[in-house]
């Protein structure tokens, strides 16, 4: 699939199935620093530094790979599953810069291991990062267990609609722990709606560059 280049220099990849990229056009690295880590870890490391994450669409790796930097970075512990439908191959991997971007060159490997990684099986990467990737769709996932914080970082509504459905929100408030956050870059007020009723609270938040507003959606509060 074509690697693009972003506006802060950071890579993406176009889908040749959904013909979207996957990340915002206007920073991958920027989205990812915003959205996820930003809005997702940091504020949930306000209460704790042992958090479960589940991440919505593997991708790049870049969600995964910024969060266990920072995880080292902060001294959180991180229990990091990912699904992912349809993976991109280790080749594809090893041409994105995200390394070099994150002024990370030395952890170059470290980035392919996250991509070498087995299918559904834990892998504890370092002290302050496992990652279990899982090969399965969002709709065929019957989580077997909570999480605090899910990125949901699936293609945009308009792409894939099937993946905004209420139901999909329904089980994922069922695998959320309470007080657990779901964030996504999306802001639209469909999916907002069908969110709270899913049983979430949403917040309105200001979104990475190129975009007004994201969401995170919490539950029990
Ligand atoms: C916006 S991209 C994710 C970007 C990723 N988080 C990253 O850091 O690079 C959406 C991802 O969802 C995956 N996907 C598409 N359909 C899916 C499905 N039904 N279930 C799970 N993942 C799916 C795509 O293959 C793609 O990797």
């Amino acid at each position: 699939m074509p690697i693009i280049e972003s506006a802060d220099g950071s890579h993406t990849i176009l889908s040749d199935i959904y013909n979207v990229t996957y990340h915002s056009k206007h920073g991958a690295i920027t989205e990812t620093e915003h959205v996820f880590i930003g809005m997702g870890l940091h504020w949930k490391a306000l209460e704790k530094n042992e958090i479960s994450v589940l991440e919505v669409g593997f991708g790049t790796g870049l969600n995964a790979f910024m969060s266990w930097l920072e995880a080292e970075r902060r001294g959180w512990k991180l229990d990091y599953q990912s699904l992912e439908a349809h993976p991109i191959t280790v080749e594809e991997a090893a041409d994105l810069n995200y390394p070099k971007m994150l002024d990370a060159p030395t952890r170059s490997s470290d980035f392919m291991r996250l991509h070498k990684a087995a299918w559904d099986q834990p892998l504890e990467l370092s002290t302050h990062f496992t990652l279990e990737k899982k090969l399965v769709r969002l709709q065929d996932f019957l989580p077997d267990r909570t999480y605090d914080v899910i990125f949901f970082d699936a293609f945009a509504p308009q792409a894939q609609p099937e993946l905004w459905e209420e139901a999909i929100f329904a089980q994922l408030a069922q695998a959320m722990n309470p007080g657990g956050g779901l964030v996504t870059y999306c802001a639209q007020g469909e999916f907002r709606r069908r969110l709270r009723r899913a049983g979430f609270t949403t917040e309105r938040l200001p979104g990475p560059p190129g975009k007004r507003e994201m969401t995170r959606g919490v539950l029990g509060h």
